[in-house]
């Protein structure tokens, strides 16, 4: 039975760089890596590089019929599914007045709903010892003005992610929430509201490839969260700690107080 990683968003940015890491061997032994997302050009030139077999697989995941045809391969292949990485994703900047109802919508489907689909769907495929790494945000910790929906999204994905992970840790599978700060990749390339993302990104970048080593690792020891970023560790507890108009007044004065 091949040992497979299935990688969605791994036509760019983070979900390229799980590939990367996974086909070099981070997360153990690997058969196969399914790369998923719309343009599969980008797939085919991330397949050339690595030393792995990864197979391309062009797929739009706010579609239903995308979804039931992953399905379908899982079924009529039944591979051993090791890891799974939910890593497709984006964020519209703006508040309420600004943003499109239809791209919101959207953000849902593909930052939640594709979520619990793929993590329900390759779950029969998964045994002992099978990860799942899903892509939150610093952005999950407390509600983000000028960011509210996706830091919503965001919210629902670190929740999600580490109750499964409490279900089925019964049964040695992990589920890890990724919590990164803002990193250099195509998410800010399109991003809306230019006074928020400006504002906002005051909270600095951090490395990918650095994120993406950090979620391996914690996910092979089987830990549902990593914040990849020690600072952020030290906001996520003064999260917790403060009532959330508390928390989201200090993040305003901190970031009001760092030059753009
Ligand atoms: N970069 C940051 O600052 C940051 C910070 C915290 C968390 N995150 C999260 O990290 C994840 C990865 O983001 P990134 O930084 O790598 O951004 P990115 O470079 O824009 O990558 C997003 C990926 O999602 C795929 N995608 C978008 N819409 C899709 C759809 N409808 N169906 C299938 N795939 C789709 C894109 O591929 P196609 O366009 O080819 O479909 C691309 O591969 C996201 O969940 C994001 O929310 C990012």
């Amino acid at each position: 039975m091949a040992r497979i990683a299935v990688v969605t968003g791994a036509s760019s940015g983070v979900g390229a760089e799980f590939v990367r890491q996974l086909a070099a061997g981070a997360g153990g032994p690997l058969d196969e890596i399914w790369a998923i997302a719309r343009r599969k050009d980008r797939l085919e030139e991330l397949a050339a590089e690595c030393a792995v077999d990864v197979r391309p697989i062009a797929a739009d995941l706010t579609k239903a019929e995308s979804l039931a045809e992953i399905s379908q391969l899982l079924e009529e292949e039944h591979p051993q599914v090791q890891w799974l990485v939910n890593s497709a994703g984006f964020g519209k900047f703006g508040d309420a007045r600004e943003v499109s109802p239809d791209e919101m919508a959207d953000m849902v489907r593909l930052n939640c709903l594709a979520v619990v689909e793929m993590c329900y769907r390759t779950l029969p495929h998964m045994i002992a010892g099978s990860r799942i790494v899903n892509l939150a945000s610093v952005a999950s910790f407390i509600p983000q003005p000028g960011l509210v929906a996706y830091s919503a999204t965001k919210r629902f994905v670190l929740d999600f992610t580490q109750g499964i992970d409490y279900e089925l840790g019964q049964v040695g599978i992990h589920a890890c929430a990724l919590c990164p700060k803002f990193m250099r990749t195509e998410f800010l390339d399109n991003p809306g509201e230019q006074s928020d993302v400006d504002h906002l990104t005051k909270i600095g970048f951090e490395d990918k490839s650095h994120a993406v080593a950090s979620a391996i690792r914690a996910a092979v020891l089987g830990k549902s969260l990593c914040i990849s970023s020690p600072d952020m560790r030290l906001a996520y507890v003064a999260t917790k700690l403060l009532p959330y108009r508390l928390a989201i007044a200090a993040e305003n004065l901190i970031l009001s107080l760092r030059p753009a």
